[in-house]
């Protein structure tokens, strides 16, 4: 399944479910997967470790434009950038709280999806994000724009971090995903909106399997051409 299709977008705000359905349906397809939020993350911990001033698009731009970022191992789960494995760091709190600045540098954009197309052009795959359907992939075989209620995606993402062991205040997460969600859906590069021609996607209530079956309906009607 999947074969007319080479490329598959999926879009939407915090904590939506993105990168764990994207990478089920990644396995289930045999596609490769590229969590595009962990490059605006490595950019941010390196921005943040040279402090950086984050309203220096100019400096900020320079250093996403010069400190490629190497994604190994399974899935890219291991990011690499100026020769350190980040993986950890990239989910530091300060980097949470920085990363929706740094994503609105246009500079920084455009460093970003210049290697995230390179990567695409290597073969199949799923790419997660903010943009990939609109600016990064325009021509992708699958658009889909996955949303849910900002308490439901707060109560995932506060249960993730305490299984990470952090403790943390489920209204601070609360407060938080809302605060990101506004500056992705209002910068003027690149603003988190569905592509024209995206499916969209409720997750509120659904399993992460639930979402990934609905995505692979989705794809066998695009194959059988009656999307
Ligand atoms: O996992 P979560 O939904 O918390 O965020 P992420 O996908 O890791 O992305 C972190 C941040 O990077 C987002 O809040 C955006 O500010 C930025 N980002 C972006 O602007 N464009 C992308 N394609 C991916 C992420």
């Amino acid at each position: 399944m999947g074969s007319q299709i080479r490329v598959i977008a999926i879009d939407g705000p915090v904590a939506a479910g993105k990168t764990v359905v994207g990478l089920k349906l990644a396995e289930r397809l045999g596609f490769q997967f590229l969590d595009t939020g962990v490059m605006y993350r490595a950019i941010t911990w390196l921005a943040l470790q040279q402090a950086v001033p984050m309203d220096d698009s100019h400096l900020l731009g320079e250093l996403a434009r010069l400190s490629p970022i190497d994604l190994k191992g399974h899935n890219g789960s291991q990011v690499v950038v100026s020769g350190r494995e980040v993986s950890r760091e990239l989910r530091d709190p300060d980097v949470e709280r920085h990363v929706s600045l740094v994503a609105q540098v246009p500079q920084v954009r455009q460093a970003l999806v210049m290697q995230q197309r390179r990567l695409a052009a290597a073969g199949k795959l799923v790419m997660v994000g903010r943009d990939i359907g609109t600016v990064v992939l325009p021509d992708a075989g699958l658009k889909v724009f996955m949303s849910a209620s900002s308490e439901e995606r707060a109560r995932r993402r506060w249960q993730e971090m305490r299984q990470r062991g952090r403790d943390v205040e489920y209204q601070q997460v609360l407060k938080e995903i809302k605060e990101r969600d506004y500056l992705d859906s209002h910068r003027s590069a690149s603003p988190l909106v569905p592509a024209r021609d995206a499916r969209l996607l409720e997750t509120e209530g659904l399993t992460e399997e639930q979402v990934v079956v609905l995505i692979l309906g989705m794809i066998q009607e695009v194959c059988r051409g009656d999307g």
